[in-house]
């Protein structure tokens, strides 16, 4: 079950998993803080997948209008394999098509490239890009 994230219900398991998958270590990348700012966005474009009320997967998009983006996808360990990640973002492009959305990227960490092969089975292609950014 996919359902767009609420905060009462979903904040502590989201932390949790995403200390889990991600280890964050960076102030701007900390659970708590990346999910306060968007909400603050109000752009609703953050969804959990739940099984027995546990929070097992998340998928945080992003629209600006030009491009949209993927974030955070991750389904917890012992979920894997299950067709939960494919339906995490099969639910977020159904969301950025109804904004209008045209085209979805996303990034890769390069360290784990073995992930592309999940993203071309649903449709995705290494793109040839240099990415850059910067901290403000
Ligand atoms: C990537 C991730 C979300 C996939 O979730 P999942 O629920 O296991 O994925 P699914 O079961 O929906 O897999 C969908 C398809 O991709 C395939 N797949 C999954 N991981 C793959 C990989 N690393 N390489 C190639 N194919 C892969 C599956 O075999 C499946 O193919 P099928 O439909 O033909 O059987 C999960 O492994 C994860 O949370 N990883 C750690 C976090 C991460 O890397 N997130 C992405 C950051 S860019």
């Amino acid at each position: 079950l996919i359902l767009p994230y609420d905060d009462k219900a979903h904040r502590e398991p989201v932390i949790g998993l995403w200390r889990d998958v991600f280890g964050y270590t960076t102030a701007r990348n900390d659970p708590a803080l990346s999910l306060s700012k968007k909400l603050e966005t109000g752009d609703g474009l953050l969804f959990v997948a739940v099984e027995e009320n546990h929070v097992i997967g998340t998928i945080m998009a992003g629209y600006d209008g030009h491009r949209g983006w993927l974030y955070a996808l991750a389904v917890r360990s012992e979920s894997r394999g299950r067709g939960i990640g494919a339906a995490l973002v099969r639910r977020a492009e159904s969301e950025l098509a109804a904004l209008g959305c045209l085209k979805i990227n996303l990034q890769v960490v390069a360290k784990n490239g073995g992930v592309t092969g999940f993203y071309e089975s649903l449709g995705y292609k290494v793109e040839p890009r240099i990415s850059m950014g910067k901290s403000i």
